[in-house]
Order: structure tokens, then sequence, then C-alpha cells
């Protein structure tokens, strides 16, 4: 099935100049941009995007991190867009990554991890809205 999802190249992987990089990995294996910018989120920005994790340990600082620089957002598209994103990803500990995924590839930390993607279908349809109004999405 074509799908839409959401990615976040995170504020470490544009401090660390692998913006294109991703996005290269994403167009090579097939996936479309949809829609692409680039904002410095508010604190309460990153909190309302990671609302589902305000009770894990980590939200403090996942918040404060995401909100410590620039990202790169995008809407990506294509078949069974959401588990092709993931699989390009790797696993979110870099430690535990498949070789050649991005976070295996280019990621410090399980919380500086470089990018993000939908976790599934309904996550999706919460965070594609959340970064873009239905005019800013080309497909
Ligand atoms: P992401 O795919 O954006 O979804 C939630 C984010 O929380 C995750 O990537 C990491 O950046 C961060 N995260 C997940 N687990 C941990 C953890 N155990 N410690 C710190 N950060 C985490």
């Amino acid at each position: 099935m074509v799908e839409r999802t959401l990615s976040i190249v995170k504020p470490d992987g544009v401090r660390k100049n692998v913006i294109g990089d991703v996005i290269g990995r994403f167009e090579k294996n097939g996936l479309k941009v949809l829609a692409l910018k680039m904002r410095h989120l508010s604190k309460k920005e990153a909190e309302g995007f990671y609302a589902v994790h305000r009770q894990r340990p980590f939200f403090a600082s996942l918040t404060e991190f995401m909100s410590g620089g620039p990202v790169v957002l995008m809407v990506l598209s294509g078949e069974d867009a959401i588990r092709k994103v993931r699989e390009l990803m790797g696993a979110t500990d870099p430690a535990k990554a498949a070789p050649g995924t991005i976070r295996k590839d280019l990621a410090g930390s399980i919380e500086e991890n470089i990018v993000h993607g939908s976790d599934g279908p309904d996550t999706a349809a919460f965070e594609i809205p959340y970064f873009f109004n239905t005019l800013e999405i080309h497909g």
C-alpha cells in the first residue's frame, strides 16, 4: 500500500552535515519527498510532538535536544513507506542498529540518533499534520 510518513533529520544530523545523506538514502530507496522544511522547534513544539513519551525518564532531555537546534522536517511517500523508512533508519539505539542503516552509520547515541520516522499509520496521521498543512504537501 502507498503510505505517507513523517521523517525528521534531528539537530545532531543537521549539525553533522548529513541532511543530504539522509534524504539521499530515502530517495535511492524509492521514497518520494512530498514536503520539506527546516525549522527550529520551540521546547513546547518538541513536547507536543513527543507527548506520547511524556512519562518516560528521557522526555525532558529528548525535548531539550530536539529544540536545541534546527531540524529538517519532511513528508515521504511510497509503497510501504512507514516500514521502509524504519528499516533504513535502523534500531533506535545505534549500537543495536543493523549495518548499513542510517543510525548505525551516522548516529552517536540512543537519544541523539540523527533521524525520526513515524512508527505506524496512527502515528503518521498525527505527526504529518503536526508540522504540515495540506497546501504544503505536494502529492
Ligand atoms: P524517535 O524515533 O524520534 O522516538 C523517540 C525518541 O526518544 C527516540 O527516537 C530517541 O531519540 C529518544 N529515545 C528513545 N529511547 C531513549 C532512551 N532510552 N534514552 C534516551 N532517549 C531515548
